[in-house]
């Protein structure tokens, strides 16, 4: 089992932040994340993740968030750790693909081969308006883009083949230039001559991680990504998203098991069913529906749902349909979903969301939140997990002192690190240069 820390706010609740038991630590201060990703490592997670979004939503007066930028945090992460995993994530669409390959590159010799890139193309509709020479993108040119763009990064991180340096004193030859070789790319959306200013790292590209679930995005992950993070608010969906993605994995002539599925995971632990209830129901009290709403409009890329009523039985009719949603397509499919199979009131469903934006939501004891993680392993519905404690570091802190050694116990869960990469916790081969 494969588990990867996600590390956002003071937690996933929406109202983690105000929890006396998150983190008196401000979320500008380096050491909060040094401190929950030194955990996790002592721990023998894969890895952790740092999401990001370009741009400051209309609801700072109610939701921090992670504000330091992740690449640069991920610099300092490496220096605090030794041996976990690091995924940071940066946009195709807002990103020049030299520097985003220059950078991860970096990382990646920076942290000793332990990085990875969470690909994503941007949904949040405010970015377009921090990138004036882009603006907003519609979701089929954004993934249309991201192909482009996948193709010059890889190239760039091919560009210089592993014995390339010499660094032969006595010959005074550094490098071998014919083993470090332009790209040329020109095409529709970019121009990229290369070869890319520093040499093959470690992992030879960082680990690509992706968590599109539209029928674009799964499409781009069966081409591309070696981790998949996804979104559940059932174990239904999950085993439906699981079973089609290694499919498409298979169509496109790639091995199913070089491609981990890690849906994302809140549990809210109790010794006892009651207090993990009781625990829940703080969290509950501190919420506010009305901020629950303004995040589920943001959803739907800005739609007023203001006229909804919060206590009468939502039908699908009632939100705007996904397949005309330019912003987080996949995202509201899920949403509208459940409300299909659920019909859930407003307020009932804030509520789910409110816990981890869409991501599934558990309450009960270590050995329940043990068996609920087996059982998905075993019934083919992940590979792992994208752990989201719903309040930073409490319910890491339970998680790690009394759900991993039941999953060690039962033969779930590494006891020690095996190597010293993301490729090798993830058991994930090397690639190589494609010119040798
Ligand atoms: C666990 C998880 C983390 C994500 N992190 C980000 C992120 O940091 N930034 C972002 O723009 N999108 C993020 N996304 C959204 C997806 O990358 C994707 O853009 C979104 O689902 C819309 O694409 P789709 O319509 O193909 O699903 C995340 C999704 C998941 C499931």
């Amino acid at each position: 089992m494969h588990l990867n820390l996600f590390i956002q706010s003071r937690g996933h609740h929406e109202a983690a932040w105000r929890h006396p038991k998150s983190s008196k630590l401000a979320l500008t201060d380096i050491n909060y994340t040094v401190e929950v990703t030194k955990k996790a490592e002592a721990s023998l997670f894969d890895s952790i993740f740092l999401a990001d979004v370009l741009g400051l939503w209309n609801d700072v007066q109610t939701t921090p968030f992670n504000w330091l930028e992740p690449i640069t945090t991920l610099a300092a992460l490496s220096m605090a750790t030794d041996r976990i995993g690091l995924i940071a994530t940066a946009s195709t669409t807002y990103t020049e693909p030299f520097n985003l390959a220059r950078y991860f590159a970096s990382l990646d010799h920076i942290s000793r081969g332990r990085i990875g890139w969470n690909i994503v193309t941007t949904w949040s509709s405010q970015a377009g308006g921090n990138f004036g020479g882009i603006g907003e993108v519609s979701h089929a040119d954004r993934y249309e883009r991201a192909e482009e763009y996948m193709c010059v990064v890889k190239g760039l991180w091919d560009s210089w083949t592993d014995d390339a340096v010499l660094d032969d004193r006595a010959g005074g030859r550094y490098a071998d230039p014919t083993r470090v070789r332009a790209i040329d790319h020109a095409g529709a959306h970019y121009q990229v001559k290369g070869p890319l200013n520093l040499p093959r790292s470690p992992q030879g590209r960082p680990v690509f991680v992706q968590a599109g679930s539209s029928d674009a995005g799964k499409q781009f992950a069966a081409r591309h990504a070696e981790a998949v993070f996804t979104a559940h608010l059932e174990k239904a969906t999950a085993k439906a998203f699981y079973t089609a993605l290694k499919s498409l994995v298979a169509a496109v002539g790639r091995n199913p098991n070089d491609v981990i599925v890690l849906p994302g995971f809140s549990p809210i632990i109790g010794s006892t069913a009651a207090e993990a209830r009781r625990f829940s129901d703080e969290l509950n009290a501190l919420s506010d529906p009305e901020v629950g709403r303004n995040r589920l409009s943001l959803r739907f890329g800005g739609q007023d749902l203001s006229h909804l009523p919060l206590d009468k039985p939502l039908s699908p009719e009632d939100l705007p349909d996904p397949r005309a949603n330019e912003a987080s397509r996949s995202r509201t499919e899920v949403i509208v979903g459940y409300v299909r199979e659920q019909k859930p009131t407003l307020r009932q469903l804030l509520a789910k969301l409110a816990g981890a934006r869409g991501h599934f939501v558990f309450e009960g004891t270590p050995e329940q939140t043990a068996d609920l993680m087996q059982d998905w392993i075993e019934e083919g519905v992940a590979d792992g997990f994208n752990l989201m404690p719903p309040v930073l570091p409490e319910m890491l802190d339970l998680f790690i002192a009394h759900v991993v050694p039941i999953l060690q116990k039962r033969g779930l869960f590494r006891t020690a690190y095996d190597g010293n990469t993301l490729r090798s916790h993830f058991g994930l081969s090397r690639p190589d240069v494609r010119y040798t």
